[in-house]
């Protein structure tokens, strides 16, 4: 049951809860049936053994025989009745405790669901302290993390299997989910409610770290990049900010300030392009530059054209954004 995007593997308490509940839904099942099969069979035994020689009626009597069917009947009706209730009892129980307030001390983030991509607001009282990525969420392992949810167009749905039951994105109408990882790992989210095109592509990553590493990470994320600081990366900044990219994306310390496309300001420090669809290596992020269709048809990525200096240029710059 292991697995980095499977429900049957929790890794923190609001899984966990679901994780029970899916147990004890399997369990009872599983018995009912193999019950209903023994009853079956021993049924069809005993009609076997009677055919053949007619019932004595004076022996095993209609009437008698009617008043022991509707006695079974009866009780194996009481008893379905008794589990159904105690399957919805469990069912509603884990639904309340599943939606139940964040804990008070929880960190705050904000996801918002874009065709075909995650956007994620850290938040901080202190304006200075919030930064935004996409696609990959880090999180301490032990904390409670609060996740407000909004949707910036059709609705989507935000779904970490291992770490917390699904929340629906749905435009014009924020809500809130909260998760916690007890053990630190890489966890897959997939977008759980069709949205068009590129939905089955719409994935992300949450790192669960020790608090240590995740001050790390955080401290680096809100970092502005430095000022390129050879030719080559002054030439690539150059490039990017020539082509139509700062239209939507946003890379801090430069006029490229676009917010309908994935903030780049530390694009190389994510595992991941393109929402989860490709690894975020050199020739994964050449290709998708000169030809974003391909690996993801539809997706609101323009193809530009681009010399081959000019490329590469702009990928030493752009790796250059840790
Ligand atoms: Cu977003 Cu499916």
């Amino acid at each position: 049951m292991n697995g980095i995007q499977s429900m049957l593997d929790s890794a923190g308490p609001q899984a966990g809860r679901i994780e029970g509940l899916w147990w004890l839904f399997f369990w009872v099942c599983a018995v009912v049936f193999a019950l209903v099969m023994i009853a079956l069979g021993m049924a069809v035994v005993r009609s076997r053994r009677r055919e053949g020689h007619r019932l004595d009626p004076l022996l095993d009597p209609p009437r008698e025989r009617e008043r022991r069917m509707a006695r079974t009947v009866g009780g194996a009706a009481a008893v379905s009745l008794l589990i159904l209730l105690g399957l919805l009892v469990a069912s509603v129980s884990t639904g309340r405790a599943v939606l139940s307030p964040s804990p008070p001390d929880a960190l705050g983030i904000e996801v918002v669901g874009h065709q075909w991509w995650w956007e994620i607001r850290y938040e901080d009282p202190v304006p200075s302290r919030s930064f935004t990525t996409a696609n990959e969420i880090h999180i301490p392992v032990g904390r409670p993390v609060r996740v407000k949810t909004r949707s910036a167009d059709v609705i989507h749905s935000f779904w970490v299997p291992n770490l917390h039951g699904k929340r629906d994105l749905i435009p014009d109408f924020p809500s809130e989910t909260w998760l916690q990882a007890d053990r630190p790992g890489v966890f897959r989210g997939q977008c759980a409610e069709f949205c068009g095109h590129q939905h089955a592509n719409m994935s992300l990553i949450v790192v669960a770290e020790p608090p240590e590493a995740f001050e790390k990470w955080r401290a680096a994320q809100l970092q502005t990049p430095p000022p390129p600081a050879t030719p080559l990366l002054r030439r690539g900044q150059e490039v990017f900010l020539a082509l139509p990219c700062p239209t939507c994306h946003t890379i801090a310390g430069t006029p490229a300030g676009g917010r309908t496309a994935p903030d780049l300001s530390h694009l190389a420090s994510r595992r991941t392009l393109a929402a989860g669809t490709l690894p975020n290596t050199r020739g994964h992020l050449a290709g998708w530059i000169l030809d974003p269709q391909t690996a993801k048809p539809g997706n609101k990525m323009p193809a530009v054209a681009l010399e081959s200096d000019d490329l590469q240029a702009l990928l030493a710059y752009l790796e250059s954004l840790r």
